[in-house]
């Protein structure tokens, strides 16, 4: 295949959800940018998905101080903390300027924004618009975008990020819509494409959480941290079989929602007595899926999350979509309960990013669910939409602050681009087959509960799949091709760092013997990260 088409920008910005839309609104303060998004411009992330609400301080009575503790205590202190500063003490002002460019939020009777109790925080912080909080906000950085110059590239397939002479990032190389190579090159690039939960079985991630971001920032040789930290959402709709996995929002446990086994028991008293159903997600989902392991879950392998003693007014006007979505899966749950299980959600670990959103190779920024070190161990419910605006405005601003890039595009890294696409053709394997393979594997081998050898069984069958050559009959099967390769990198990462860590912390918790826990006082233990060049992890000082 040749470049049909070159494109220059000062910015690029890859991923259109909260992240990138943020970024770019920001970047073209400072010059020319282009968005290139897989799908339509916020129609295909995760942000338009989220329900329950953005976590800030907007109270007296609440502070900084305390948003901080909660964030890093919920992420078990695996948290960059200056990446944590940086998201409680701006977090309030992203939220103003949404609601400034016209987003509406729940307000209390006084006309203040309202917030809402979620898991693990000490304060109600949580601001919502009903369960469609992420939409709003969606709604409104389109609005955002659409004020100022930014370029947009709908439905386009980000096949790489490339490089100049001098090893910097200088743009990407994308499929169009119409099969149409482009080069788009830059000054600095932003990726903002989110999670990957979709290489896991049961997902409540957007078809474009691929992981296609982790992928292609490994192969140009960016270094990634904590890529074993998934989050799985406590509670994801179980039946019918086709919603398996839809997100459930906590803002149905904030509004006073109880969980439930199927013997009517309240059973998060047994593992978290003061906290309840508001404990962090880590551990409500690990109770739930110990209910279900031990033979107290429902028919369909879940737990009853139950709002029957709420008035129904209050469901009506604070969970809307959740008693649409229900119904129309035959249950009114005004009147019954939801039954729900863990479902994965978002991918803690990610990019190496320092407070200015730059990542470890040059002319390369990040933002969003790409990154990690923000969350930590364990994300807190409220924290992934903060970050979004926080962290988006900031990598626009940095990007955007740039200097020109000097140097001249790597040509024979663009050519050995273009003929790994014409290899496509020449493949045996159907991707379809390869990406239900992937899911299963993870789900079964990486997911809640993980030992030794199901990690590593799981690692040489991902390799395996890796290695299959993936077929496309025409160039409008590339896209999947290219999917599927990023899907089998990202759990290949995952799965390597799952094997790093010989500790249970937060979201990661290893069944075999001889796995410590960690301990504040005791664990060694930082960071694992993972690049082309070295993989390990993190070793601090245990004075203790
Ligand atoms: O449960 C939810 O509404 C999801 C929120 C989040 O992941 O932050």
């Amino acid at each position: 295949m040749l470049v049909d088409e070159i494109v220059d920008a000062h910015v690029l910005v890859i991923g259109s959800g909260g992240a990138g839309m943020r970024a770019a609104i920001e970047a073209s303060r400072y010059g020319s940018v282009i968005l290139a998004s897989k799908t339509i411009a916020g129609k295909g992330g995760c942000t338009t998905m989220a329900e329950g609400g953005f976590n800030a301080v907007l109270r007296d009575q609440d502070s900084v101080v305390t948003h901080r503790e909660d964030t890093l205590s919920g992420g078990a202190y695996l948290n960059d903390p200056a990446l944590v500063d940086v998201l409680v003490s701006e977090a309030p002002d992203r939220l103003r300027d949404l609601v400034r460019w016209g987003a509406v939020f729940d307000v209390t009777d006084d006309r203040e924004v309202a917030q809402r109790p979620f898991g693990g925080q000490r304060f109600p912080r949580t601001c919502y618009a009903g369960d469609r909080t992420g939409h709003e906000i969606v709604m409104t950085l389109l609005d955002g975008l659409d004020a100022t110059d930014t370029q947009i590239y709908n439905e386009v397939t980000v096949i790489d990020l490339v490089r100049d002479e001098n090893g910097a990032v200088a743009g990407a190389i994308a499929l169009d819509r119409d099969g149409g190579v482009v080069l788009f090159r830059s000054d600095a690039t932003v990726l903002a494409t989110g999670g990957g939960t979709q290489i896991y079985d049961v997902s409540t991630n957007s078809a474009a959480g691929t992981g296609d971001g982790f992928a292609m920032a490994y192969r140009a040789g960016a270094e990634l941290i904590d890529m074993e930290m998934i989050q799985f959402h406590p509670t994801g709709a179980v039946y019918p079989y086709d919603a398996r996995g839809r997100l459930v929002t906590e803002a149905v446990r904030g509004e006073g929602g109880i969980l439930l086994n199927a013997q009517q028991e309240r059973f998060m008293k047994r593992y978290d007595p003061e906290r309840m159903e508001l404990s962090t997600r880590d551990v409500v989902a690990r109770s739930i899926a110990t209910e279900v392991l031990e033979g107290r879950g429902t028919r369909h392998g879940g737990v009853y999350l139950d709002v029957t003693h709420l008035p129904a007014e209050r469901i009506e006007t604070r969970l809307p979509v959740m008693l649409e979505q229900f119904l129309a899966f035959g249950v009114d749950i005004r009147k019954e309960p939801m039954e729900v299980a863990p479902t994965a959600h978002h991918i803690m670990g990610g990019l190496r990013i320092t407070p200015e959103c730059r990542t470890t190779i040059p002319g390369l920024f990040a933002c969003g669910e790409v990154t990690g070190g923000v969350h930590g161990a364990n994300r807190l419910g409220g924290n992934a939409l903060a970050d979004t605006q926080v962290f988006g405005k900031r990598a626009g601003e940095f990007a955007g602050k740039s200097p020109e890039r000097k140097g001249r595009i790597d040509e024979a890294w663009v050519e050995g681009e273009l003929r790994l696409l014409d290899d496509f053709f020449e493949g045996v394997m159907s991707p379809a087959a390869v990406r239900k393979d992937l899911k299963l594997t993870m789900w079964n081998q990486a997911g809640i509960f993980r030992n030794s050898m199901d990690l590593a069984t799981a690692l040489t069958h991902v390799r395996r799949l890796s290695d299959r050559r993936l077929f496309a009959a025409s160039t409008a099967n590339i896209p999947e091709c290219c999917t599927v390769r990023n899907m089998c990198t990202t759990a290949s990462l995952i799965v390597r760092c799952a094997l790093l860590r010989p500790e249970n912390r937060g979201a990661h918790v290893r069944r075999d013997p001889e796995t410590t826990t960690w301990d504040p006082e005791k664990s060694p233990f930082g960071h694992t990260y993972i690049s082309l060049v070295r993989e390990g992890i993190e070793q601090r000082e245990v004075t203790a």
